[in-house]
């Protein structure tokens, strides 16, 4: 089914809140899950391991400490806040529209790997992690 068709299903109503689904302001549901975003981070990942397999292809993310870990499409490391800078769940992960941007599950917020904002979610930028390779070893910290 169609996207379109999708949300002509749905009918009117329904369609406007999948299509902008902060109009009103969000609000923190109850079950809505949240976590601090993480700070000091400063860790290592081996890719010699399953991490690496984990991270071969471009587009491929991994989660380690609340932090998204992604090989971007040019094929370089950027890592980011898994804890999404809106209202704090989460649900950040690496995408490949946009020509690979971080996004997040719970309200559609977007970004672009250096934390900018990309739509009207939110204006708070995510936080971004420093990247660093040295053979197998990918240091990522603040
Ligand atoms: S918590 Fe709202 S978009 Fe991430």
């Amino acid at each position: 089914m169609e996207r379109k068709e999708f949300l002509r299903t749905l009918g009117a109503g329904a369609a406007f809140a999948v299509a902008f689904p902060c109009v009103q302001g969000c609000t923190k549901g109850p079950g809505l899950e949240t976590e601090p975003v993480p700070t000091g981070v400063d860790f290592t990942i081996d890719l010699s391991g399953p991490d690496g397999d984990a991270l071969s292809g471009n587009g491929d993310f991994i989660i380690r400490n609340y932090v998204v870990i992604a090989r971007n499409l040019a094929g370089d490391f950027v890592a980011a806040s898994q804890v999404c800078s809106h209202q704090q769940t989460p649900e950040v992960r690496f995408v490949e529209s946009q020509g690979g941007i971080f996004q997040c599950a719970t309200h559609g917020s977007q970004f672009a790997q250096d934390g900018t904002p990309l739509n009207s979610v939110t204006s708070n930028p995510l936080k971004i992690f420093q990247t660093a390779l040295n053979g197998d070893q990918l240091r990522v910290f603040e």
